[in-house]
């Protein structure tokens, strides 16, 4: 379980997160929608511990991460893994090797001990497999299109079994079609793997199609958690928004602006 306390966090004058609260339940799939520039990336890089927060604490199975730091954070964080904006593969490594990059650092997560040459392509093969990226083990980052890359991302992820998995916008930049397939996949990873799954996202679509539950981030703070029936329910311009992009015929939209 993530438990987010009274979390502060400023970036010269813009003051972005103001005593954010956040719990996440185990083995639950928690969406955190929110208009761009709130503060959702810089949520997640706190949990994970790659931030940390000017005030507040954020407890993950009973470790302070926001006390830790060096081979102490290292090792409480390494069963977590973010799918970061814009995926972040290594540019310089083919696809094979930026999917086994994190199973070379961690080793096998019970025995600790290093995978050996052998294991590490078999897993690294079945990852690929998983994803739907069998065959690309010598490509480059650049030769694959962006939604390609983002299931890269994922393969380097799920490849050594996170109990905690953060993706950050899976789904932006992508044509509906590949975005559904990246929503599959976030959901077969829930059910295969059983993780605790935080997903960002502006997409309505993709939060519905995996959320057990729906959090709205606005004004440095998380302002309603709930399950995605009552969610909708909630009076709140943004989520009045989100509802019309998926009740309402665009036209239909546009004439109601215009009047
Ligand atoms: N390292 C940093 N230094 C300075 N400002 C930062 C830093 N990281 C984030 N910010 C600022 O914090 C605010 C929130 O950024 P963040 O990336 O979390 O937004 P977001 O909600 O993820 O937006 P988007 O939906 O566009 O990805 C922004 O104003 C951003 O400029
Ligand atoms: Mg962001």
């Amino acid at each position: 379980m993530i438990r987010a306390r009274n979390l502060w966090k400023r970036f010269g004058k813009i003051e972005v997160l103001k005593g954010l609260d956040l719990d996440i339940q185990t083995g639950e799939t928690l969406v955190i929608l929110g208009r761009s520039g709130v503060g959702k990336s810089v949520l997640l890089k706190h949990i994970i511990g790659i931030s940390k927060p000017d005030e507040g604490s954020i407890d993950v199975d009973g470790a302070l991460v926001t006390a830790l730091s060096g081979d102490a954070l290292y090792e409480t964080t390494k069963n977590m893994g973010m799918l970061f904006q814009g995926a972040a593969l290594f540019d310089s490594m083919n696809i094979a090797e930026n999917t086994a990059f994190y199973l070379n650092q961690h080793g096998d997560p019970k025995t600790k001990a290093k995978y050996s040459k052998g294991e590490v392509k078999d897993l690294v093969d079945h990852a690929l497999e998983m994803v739907g990226l069998e065959g690309t083990q010598n490509k480059m980052p650049s030769d694959l299109s962006g939604g390609m890359r983002k299931r890269a991302g994922l393969a380097r992820l799920i490849v050594y079994h996170p109990s905690y998995l953060l993706y950050d916008e899976p789904t932006t930049g992508l044509d509906p079609i590949t975005a559904m397939q990246i929503n599959e996949l976030i959901v077969k990873t829930q059910q295969q793997l059983k993780p605790t799954s935080v997903v960002v996202t502006h997409d309505i679509l993709s939060a519905l199609f995996v959320a057990d539950r729906l959090a709205l981030h606005k004004e440095g703070k998380i302002a309603y958690v709930d399950t995605p029936d009552n969610f909708l329910k909630i009076e709140d311009p943004i989520i009045d928004f989100l509802k019309k992009t998926i009740d309402q015929d665009p036209r239909e939209f546009r004439r109601q602006r215009e009047h």
